[in-house]
């Protein structure tokens, strides 16, 4: 699994201290508010669960599963709920954690469905990662763990078709290892 790593972007140590500074910046920016922090799986799964146990706050934890890969390297446009059910945020604000900002589409469908249908008080968005690319969607993180360059990573709970997540630490995946397989499945 190493092998197939290019290069390391993050180590664990770095990412550590990171997520020290943005956990102190969303305990700030909530502090004295209700908040529901909604993880979207499976990306967030270990961002999420490093970020919540160092905000000190009295906050909400749920989570929503959405698809937009479908197990490619390129965002396939369609963003795919897999619950019927929105998590409860009538009246509250709400902090939506992913692992990475890349077209926009996913989080703009998210922020779009829970606006319509679950009226939340207010909606923020942080991600470990950003990518620097012209966005599908204009859509703008409150909160953001590292910029990074247009190029495919992985680890950190970030895959390529599944694999990869359990890695400590964000690198580039080589490219041999998904090419002829680019488009989504
Ligand atoms: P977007 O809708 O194009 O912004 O894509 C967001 C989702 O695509 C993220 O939540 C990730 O699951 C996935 N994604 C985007 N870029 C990468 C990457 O470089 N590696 C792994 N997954 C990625
Ligand atoms: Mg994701």
């Amino acid at each position: 699994m190493l092998d197939d790593i290019e290069r390391i972007l993050f180590q664990e140590q770095t990412i550590r201290e990171r997520i020290d500074a943005l956990a102190r910046e969303v305990t700030d920016a909530y502090r004295g508010k209700e908040f529901v922090v909604i993880a979207v799986m499976n990306g967030a799964l270990v961002f999420a669960a490093d970020l919540v146990r160092r905000i000190p706050l009295p906050l909400r934890l749920d989570c929503l599963s959405v698809a937009s890969y479908h197990g490619g390297v390129e965002s396939s446009g369609f963003v795919t709920f897999d619950q019927l059910t929105l998590p409860d945020v009538k009246g509250r604000h709400v902090l939506i954690v992913d692992d990475i900002l890349d077209t926009g589409r996913t989080l703009h469908a998210i922020g779009e469905r829970l606006r319509a249908e679950a009226a939340p008080e207010s909606i923020q968005i942080c991600v470990l990662l950003r990518k620097d690319k012209q966005r599908a969607e204009s859509l703008e993180a409150d909160f953001v763990g590292f910029d990074i360059r247009d190029e495919f990573v992985v680890g950190y709970g970030l895959d390529y078709a599944e694999r990869y997540r359990n890695l400590p630490f964000v690198g580039v995946l080589r490219t041999e290892i998904f090419s002829g397989r680019s488009a989504p499945d």
